[in-house]
């Protein structure tokens, strides 16, 4: 059957449902929604992993796809800091469940500006920002994909995105209708950033494109640029009038410096650009399931700059209050009790070492037991790469016998998650990949 004919034979069946629907109601077709117009969309292959994993009743199994940190015996970590916000919340008798405006709690978004763009942002001192409060980093990134799409002039640019990217990026900014285009970002031959490829791939983008940019630990490969890439990928961007959008998912979760993982993202507004960061704080503060993150917008200096920014804002007002109407309260209240008071925020930044320090402690020895079962090919990527994720190299049938064999799970691209490995599951993991290697060679 030629394409157009099954296009004739699938307009056809489902017309006849429609019709069918409606002469017979429930007793003919009972629903509009039949798998021509709404066919089965995959799985996602996160879930289905998380799903084998709970199956699987080996004793040593290990789960390298969770895209959330763990500790040391593999349990879910609530901060200190939070578990102590969190007990003087509850005990505020003047904690109520009111809605909060429809651009979330001002404090909250206050100290979220000031945390990624830096204290003395001159971005801030000009008031030049706006920031709304989200459904954590992704609903930043919709709020951010929504208004673009809407307000950029026509023909809408496309929006850049580094290959390969978390892959919600793709769904968030299709439903927005926003035309995707990628740049090459990793080097499968080094591990490690493809940084000629990403800035002819950026020189040649059409004028005025959105480029999408991971401000730290890029997810999934763990690979970010250095200061001095940064500044070309800036010189770049400018030159291509670009715009650009930062998704920033793990300010302080890379590193354990704060600002250190929001570098370039305060390089970028250094340099005078107009941009978007979309922050989360699900990683950083532990706060995943109750969806707290901002969204920023920043114009370019200017006599205007001030007007722009209240006029972005009454638009972003419009698309929230369609969206969420008000955003969620309680891990916003959290966030913004700790990052208001300089004590709790001190302990907020030791509990960030402690999580970041872990998954750098957990690189070194997985890398080192790599090289000591004499793993062939190099593993120093592990340990230069940065953040949640590595990408390890290992293809899909070694991933495949990881899984089968020695019951280790992680993503068909190799990616592991670091947190997943601890002082009593590296050796296993490292002999088992080991193995698999040297079988598959
Ligand atoms: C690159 C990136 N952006 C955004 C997010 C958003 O996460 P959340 O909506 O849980 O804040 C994530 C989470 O994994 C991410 O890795």
């Amino acid at each position: 059957m030629s394409p157009s004919q099954s296009l004739t034979s699938s307009t056809t069946t489902s017309r006849l449902n429609q019709i069918n629907y409606h002469t017979m109601g429930s007793a003919g077709s009972p629903t509009m929604f039949t798998a021509d117009n709404v066919p089965r969309a995959a799985e996602d292959p996160l879930f289905g992993l998380m799903a084998a994993y709970k199956k699987d009743t080996f004793d040593k199994k290990v789960d390298l796809g969770i895209g959330a940190y763990r500790d040391d015996n593999a349990k879910p970590w609530v901060l200190p800091v939070v578990k102590k916000a969190d007990d003087l919340l509850r005990k505020d008798p003047d904690l109520n469940h009111e809605y909060l405006p429809i651009a979330g709690l001002a404090d909250f978004t206050t100290a979220s500006q000031k945390l990624v763009l830096g204290a003395d942002s001159p971005a801030i001192r000009e008031k030049r920002v706006v920031s709304f409060q989200t459904v954590s980093g992704t609903g930043a990134v919709h709020l951010g994909g929504a208004f673009l799409s809407k307000f950029l002039p026509q023909p809408t640019p496309a929006i850049y995105m580094s290959s390969p990217t978390w892959a919600n990026h793709n769904q968030i900014f299709t439903n927005v209708r926003l035309p995707i285009k990628s740049y090459p970002y990793f080097s499968s031959e080094t591990k490690m950033l493809d940084f000629e490829g990403m800035i002819s791939a950026l020189s040649s983008a059409t004028k005025g494109s959105i480029i999408l940019l991971h401000a730290c630990a890029h997810n999934p490969t763990g690979v970010d640029p250095t200061q001095d890439q940064w500044k070309k990928i800036a010189e770049v961007v400018k030159a291509g009038s670009h715009f650009p959008f930062f998704d920033c998912a793990y300010q302080g979760f890379a590193s354990g410096d704060l600002a250190k993982d929001a570098w370039a993202v305060r390089y970028f507004v250094e340099q005078g650009f107009e941009l978007c960061v979309a922050q989360s704080y699900a990683k950083n503060f532990g706060l995943y399931g109750e969806r707290a993150g901002a969204f920023h917008f920043v114009t370019a200096p200017g006599s205007d700059a001030q007007d722009t920014v209240s006029r972005i804002a009454s638009q972003l007002a419009i698309l929230q209050r369609s969206e969420i109407s008000n955003p969620p309260a309680y891990g916003a209240r959290i966030a913004s009790m700790i990052l208001n008071d300089e004590n709790l925020f001190k302990e907020w930044e030791r509990d960030l070492k402690t999580m970041s320090g872990r998954i750098i402690e957990m690189r070194k020895a997985f890398r080192d037991k790599l090289e000591e079962f004499q793993t062939p090919g190099t593993w120093n990527h592990i340990t230069s790469q940065i953040g949640m994720f590595s990408f390890t190299g290992l293809n899909e049938k070694q991933v495949g016998i990881l899984k089968d064999k020695w019951h280790i799970y992680m993503t068909k691209n190799g990616r592991i998650s670091m947190a997943g490995l601890n002082t009593h599951n590296v050796t296993y993991v490292a002999e088992s990949v080991s193995a698999t290697v040297k079988e598959t060679q």
